[in-house]
């Protein structure tokens, strides 16, 4: 990996927020700029040399996708405008039709809003169950847990892959075992995952997967929603428009097209999605399972420093990400986060959009450093360095 190709690092930032959004390559840039500066066309709809060059640069990313994730067939994935609307359309246009009353999904208290709030509407449009399956006492996910809870009543099994506070490694193969074995729906949310370890949606028998791009080196403004091709034939769409009808007349009359151009209704992030496409080359190149040991022993290793610091509390030590979730001893999250700034070291403060984690973790609000493959070892030393100087902390935050 070179850091080189990530010209926003010869700032001395020391970027650590990358579980909010990743920094992007040059590469990546390069490849939207050039899609603007010399072939902008719309997709589908022109016959003139620009569009069919449009069309393929577009079209190829779908592939890419497939074989990313190893799913059977590009028809399999769906453009959307990131992970948050994936899910919403999961559970909108596809769960909303085919759930009753009573029916139960089950989620964890770790999950982030866009993996709970859609069920919560269903829960009351729907009288449906939103159930937690309890978290361990490191507040992971285990398959133990997920099989205690199941009822006869469980629907849809709907969890993050890494847990975007926690950072636990959900074991996506032994839970979509189960799902299979006990014919409930599996929804995974890989925004945390996708770009951190591998995903094999066929080998874990998910139903449907959604993430975003910007948390995997691409653009902001385009993501995913892989779904099984006999589901997303039976979604709804959420928007109707241009470009996903076949045909429709004045009686009332109209014609949809097969999924997943039905469910992609008027002009995409064109742009977006081809910057998608490289940041994935990009990361290929690397490979994700190089990427993951990279940032966990970053983890480690700083884990192991910041447990030397007394007034250092962590609370996710032993996960397997690069996700450390701390706090300084009686000090405001937000205050640590500006103190960090004053040294050019960008973290997360807050609830992490986590909101019902605070029933188990005691505690609203925390810190979060999120490592990628771009980090270093020295880059870990200076935040030891400055966390353990932090004493002076009410010097610099005022
Ligand atoms: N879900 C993103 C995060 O965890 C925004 O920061």
């Amino acid at each position: 990996m070179n850091r080189e190709d990530f010209p926003i690092l010869n700032q001395g930032l020391i970027y650590l927020d990358n579980s909010a959004t990743t920094l992007k390559p040059k590469c990546v840039v390069d490849k939207m700029v050039d899609y603007y500066t010399n072939y902008t066309s719309n997709i589908h709809r022109g016959d003139y040399s620009n569009a069919i060059k449009t069309n393929q640069a577009y079209d190829q990313v779908r592939d890419i996708v497939k074989d990313f994730i190893n799913a059977k067939d590009s028809s399999e994935i769906v453009y959307t405008t990131g992970a948050t609307e994936s899910l919403n359309m999961i559970a909108l246009s596809f769960f909303k039709q085919n759930l009753n009353k009573d029916d139960e999904v089950l989620i964890t208290k770790s999950e982030h809003a866009s993996n709970v709030l859609p069920w919560l509407v269903l829960e009351k449009e729907k009288q449906i169950k939103v159930d937690y399956i309890p978290l361990n006492d490191e507040y992971e996910l285990t398959v133990e847990n997920v099989l205690k809870k199941i009822t006869p009543k469980t629907k849809v099994i709907s969890i993050a892959h890494i847990s975007n506070v926690i950072g636990d490694i959900r074991d996506i193969e032994s839970i979509g075992k189960i799902c299979k074995e006990k014919n409930i729906y599996f929804v995974v949310d890989a925004a945390q995952s996708v770009s951190h370890i591998p995903i094999d949606v066929e080998k874990a028998n998910v139903s449907f997967l959604a993430f975003s791009a910007h948390k995997m080196l691409g653009p902001t403004g385009v993501g995913i929603l892989y779904g099984k091709k006999e589901l997303l034939e039976k979604m709804e769409p959420l928007k109707y428009g241009g470009g996903m009808n076949q045909n429709f007349e004045s009686t009332g009359d109209y014609d949809l097209k097969a999924a997943p151009i039905k469910l992609e209704a008027g002009t995409p992030p064109i742009a977006e999605v081809i910057g998608l496409g490289e940041a994935i080359k990009y990361i290929q190149s690397i490979g994700v399972e190089k990427i993951h040991q990279h940032e966990y022993e970053l983890k480690k290793y700083l884990v192991n420093e910041l447990e030397k610091i007394p007034n250092i509390v962590l609370y996710n030590k032993n996960s397997k990400s690069g996700i450390v979730t701390f706090n300084l001893k009686g000090i405001f999250s937000q205050d640590t986060s500006i103190y960090l700034n004053h040294y050019n070291i960008a973290i997360r403060a807050g609830n992490h959009c986590a909101k019902i984690l605070k029933d188990d973790l005691n505690i609203k609000n925390t810190c979060r450093i999120s490592i990628y493959l771009y980090n270093t070892k020295e880059e870990m030393d200076r935040v030891i360095e400055v966390l353990k100087q932090s004493k002076d902390i009410f010097k610099v935050v005022i």
